[in-house]
Parts: C-alpha cells; structure tokens; sequence
C-alpha cells in the first residue's frame, strides 16, 4: 500500500516525521507491505499531519494525526480505507481543495517531490519540451500573451521584463530565482520548492532558453533547510538525467543550476541587493536604472523573478498563454495561490483566480477567525503591506482593485486579527521592523523609521497628539517619496491604514485623512 505523508515545514513542525516513524514502526511490527511516499502539503495545514492512502477507490486521508493515533488506524482498517474519527476522505473533495484553481500547485501534495519519474507521469516538463522547439522570441511571447505578472509583489509583467533581457546583447546572461521569501504570513514560494521543486527547475530552465542565458541561481534563504535539501535532490536528479547541463535533452543547448543560501537579511528579498549579496557582497541596495534586466548579476543582463512566478511558467509553455489569461479579472490574469494565516479557522494555501472577494477568502474559505471573534483589520501583502478594514472586505483580489484603496496584493499573503488587535501596536511594529530590516543606505529609511516609532509613541501617550499625528504624516510622505527601495518607501503603507481606519486605537477621536 502507498501511503503519503508531507515533508513540507508546516507538516514536520506538527510532528509529521513522528507520524511517518509510528507507521513504519507499526507496518514493521505487524508485517505489512507500506510503500511511504514524503509528499508535499496539499496545503489544508488546520488537517496536518494528515496521511493518505492509496485505495481501490482512490486517496483517501486521515487527519490530522498524532503518532500515538496510529497503531489505532492501522488495526481500524486504515490500509483498506476504511472510516475512523479521523478519516476525510477524499481531500480534492472538499470544498475548501475543490473551489480551487490548481495551475501552479497542480502536483504539490500529489507527487513525491524529489522523483523525476513521478514529475513526468504528472505532465511534468511538457512546457520544456515545447520551448525546445521554439524560438526565443516565440517562449516570451507565450508568457507576454498569458498576462504573467511578477508574483513577488511588485506584479511588473513577466514578458516585458523577459523581453528586455533577450534583447540585451551579452555573451552571459543569468537567471535569478528570487527564494529570499520575508514577507510575514507567507509560504507559497516554500512550498513549491518543498513540494515540487522540478517545476521550478524547468520554469527556470525555460526562462534561460526564452533569454539566451546558460546559468541560473537559485537565492534561498536559509531559514528553509528542508526547501534546501528537496531543491538540491532534484537538480542532482535532472541532471543525472539529461534536464540540465550542456546539452538539455539532445537539443545542443545548455543551462546550469545552482542554489545559494542567503545569510537571514530581509533586504536580500530586494533584487539588487539580493544581486549584490549573490556577487558575495554585503547586501546593499543598487541605484536603478540600470536595471538589473540590462545590468545585473556580475554586471550581465539578468532575469530576476520570484519562485511562484518561475513556477507558472512550465503550464504557460504547455498549454499557453491564453489557457493562463482564461483565469482572472481586468488584468490581473491567471492565479495567485493565496497564503491563510495569522488568527484564522482553516490556515494554509488557497490557489485561485484573481477576482475573489477577501471577504470570501476569509469567511467562505478561511472559516472566519480561529478565535470565533469578528475580523477586525487583514494585512495584505506582508510587513510593508497596508492593513484592510472590514468596510472594504468586498474589494476583489485584483493588483488594481487594491491600489486603488491604497493597499497592495503583494505576494499574496493574508494575515488576519481579530477585535482584539492594537492597531498602534501594528503601525508602531511596521517602524520598528523597518528599523530592524533597512540596509542603511538611505536617510529617510534608517532614521526616519526610528522617528517613526518616538512619533507613534507620543501619539498614544497622548502628548501634543494633533501636532504629531501631522508629523507622523509627513515623515510617512518623505519615507514614500524619499525613500531608494520599497523597504522605506512601503513601510508608511502599514502605518497609515492603521490610522486611517483606526484613529481610536491611537486615542484620536476622528479619521486621519491619510
Ligand atoms: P519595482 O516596481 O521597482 O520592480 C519590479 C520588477 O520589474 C523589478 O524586477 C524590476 O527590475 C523590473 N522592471 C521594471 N521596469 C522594467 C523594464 N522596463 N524592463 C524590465 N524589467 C523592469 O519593484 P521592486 O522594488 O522590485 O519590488 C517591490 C515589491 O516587492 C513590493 O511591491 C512588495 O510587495 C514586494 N516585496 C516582496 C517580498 C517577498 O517576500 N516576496 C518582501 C518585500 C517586498
Ligand atoms: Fe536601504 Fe531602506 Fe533605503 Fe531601501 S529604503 S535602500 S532598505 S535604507
């Protein structure tokens, strides 16, 4: 029988590895034949550990399970799949699984990982073997046509940047895997690279063939060890097997992967100092222009993405643009796989189309609060993202949708209080994370975050309150308009909303028009 149990973070930090030993512990004892497969998570973390079984009738799941559940399992039939208090049944059924859109994370949670053969049995490196039979131009105009936006947080167009690159003469050109996720209450780009790290290997591969560039790395961050460990398995094995190196697949084109852990810098997620950090510099930010697509790694043309943006591109290349564009709204197209988290019944990740209400992620989907009180404020967009009122829940998810109430999509994540937040806290904490996280190099970042958390304190003791809340806004508006990197320049965002939409919290008695 094959029986999956998750490798990914989440799953292990609840006691996974426990679970997968008292199961081999338990087939071993009585005799039982158990294949056990170290899958990624599907993603429904409020059911992990959980464990499916292969069956007749298809996977069913159990969960979520502690290792002292198991002996009982096993001797209550769970090898035939048979039902138990535990048992979920099929996972793609239910609703939260089922309502969504898999693109990117169409095998996360399906595959062993790390096994080659198992991403080809599940259309894995179709789209590369596509783009082997294309030209450059044809693989960016692919991705200009799928609308691809750069899933990172910035939303910048993948085609247009790729273009750039492949018309920026060189000998070498690179790509650069942004991995360095920091934003608080994300992990979509973790786990595609814990659960399928081939497709991020050939979104890759296929970039470097749409630029002409032979190298590519791979900047992780080294709070990921277990992204670390599936990402070097799987480069070993594509190259062992024709999917890298010199001459990909008999074509006569070559392209080389690498991974390069980071040091724990939030800045490093910035792409040039991830740049500089890559060049083993320390990592300061760069001026731009030049852009990093004409003058970037080792001073090459170099394509900079973010992981689940490298990760969409193999089913663009298979089934094309417009398949992608298909999903969306205005032009936001294809998917975001949305990250739950913070005080949440049901966390984890939720692939969908742009378009969704928050109000449905949260409520429809996410089950309300985990503490079954009102959902005061969302953060979208991590740390520098602005914080969302209930009163406009109703915005969808759509890159224009939320500029225009000043807030940001970002990188997708979504991290909810309930009525019990301080919101000064929050905006207090937005400065001082920008005092602990800027790079230094420019003024109204490294000191005006730290005016910024002696202003809000003034503010909520109550001293000359009207005259620094006034200050408090033009710090913010020199941060944004001063500032070289969105480190500075977003970090007012947090802060702003937080004194828009909850002047009480600061002890002001009416709304800041900020
Ligand atoms: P940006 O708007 O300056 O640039 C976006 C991208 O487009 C860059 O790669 C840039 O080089 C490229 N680009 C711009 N014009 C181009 C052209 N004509 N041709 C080719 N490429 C071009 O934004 P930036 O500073 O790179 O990113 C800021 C965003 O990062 C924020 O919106 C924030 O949401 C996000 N962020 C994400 C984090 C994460 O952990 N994922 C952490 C912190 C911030
Ligand atoms: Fe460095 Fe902050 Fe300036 Fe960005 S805004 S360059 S992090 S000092």
């Amino acid at each position: 029988t094959r029986i999956f149990i998750s490798r990914d973070s989440t799953a292990l930090s609840l006691g996974a590895n426990q679970v997968a030993e008292a199961l081999q512990q338990a087939a071993d004892s009585k005799g039982l034949d158990v294949e056990l497969v170290r899958n990624g998570s599907r993603g429904l973390f409020w059911l992990e550990p959980m464990i499916e079984v292969e069956t007749a009738q298809g996977r069913v799941a159990y969960g979520p399970v502690q290792s002292q559940d198991v002996v009982e399992l096993v001797e209550a039939g769970m090898l035939e799949g048979k039902e138990h208090a535990l048992f979920l049944g099929d996972i793609e059924a239910l609703p939260y699984f089922k309502d969504q859109s898999r693109l990117t994370f169409a095998r996360v949670g399906i595959t062993d990982p790390v096994s080659l053969d198992d991403y080809l049995a599940h259309e894995g490196y179709r789209g590369l073997k596509n783009a082997l039979n294309m030209s450059a131009q044809d693989i960016v105009q692919q991705v200009t046509d799928s609308g691809l936006r750069g899933r990172g947080g910035a939303a910048f167009p993948t085609g247009i940047k790729w273009n750039t690159v492949l018309n920026a003469p060189a000998e070498q050109k690179y790509i650069v895997c942004n991995a360095d996720e920091g934003d608080s209450g994300t992990f979509s780009d973790r786990m595609v690279m814990e659960g399928d790290p081939f497709v991020l290997i050939e979104g890759m591969t296929i970039a470097g063939l749409a630029v002409g560039a032979t190298q590519g790395y791979i900047y992780l961050r080294v709070e990921y060890p277990h992204a670390n460990v599936a990402l070097n398995e799987a480069i070993a094995n594509a190259y062992a097997n024709g999917y890298l190196g010199d001459d990909i697949l008999g074509s006569g084109k070559a392209f080389h992967l690498e991974v390069r852990l980071g040091a724990g810098a939030y800045i490093c997620g910035e792409e040039t100092s991830l740049l500089e950090s890559l060049e083993g510099k320390r990592g300061l930010v760069r001026f731009k222009p030049p852009l990093p697509a004409i003058i970037g790694l080792f001073g090459k043309p170099t394509v900079v993405n973010n992981v689940v943006s490298l990760a969409s591109v193999p089913i663009i290349l298979d089934k094309g643009g417009d398949y992608y564009r298909d999903y969306g709204i205005g032009r936001s197209r294809g998917t975001l796989p949305l990250q739950l988290a913070g005080n949440i019944k049901y966390p984890g990740l939720f692939e969908a189309a742009f378009g969704l209400t928050l109000r449905e992620i949260l409520y429809d989907y996410g089950g309300g609060s985990a503490s079954g009180r009102p959902i005061r404020a969302v953060q979208v967009g991590g740390p520098l993202g602005a914080y969302v009122p209930e009163s406009q829940f109703d915005t969808p998810l759509d890159y224009e949708a939320f500029s225009a109430i000043s807030a940001v999509v970002g990188h997708g994540g979504i991290v909810v209080h309930d009525d019990t937040v301080d919101m000064a806290a929050m905006a207090r904490y937005a400065m001082e994370f920008c005092v602990e996280e800027s790079c230094g190099k420019c003024t109204p970042c490294r000191i005006g975050s730290i005016r910024g958390v002696e202003v809000i304190d003034r503010i909520v003791k109550g001293i000359q309150k009207e005259q620094n809340t006034v200050l408090l806004e033009d710090l913010c508006d020199t941060m944004v308009n001063g500032s070289l990197c969105a480190m500075g320049g977003m970090t007012p965002y947090p802060v702003l909303s937080a004194l828009k939409h909850f002047p009480e919290d600061f002890g002001l008695d009416k709304a800041v028009d900020a």
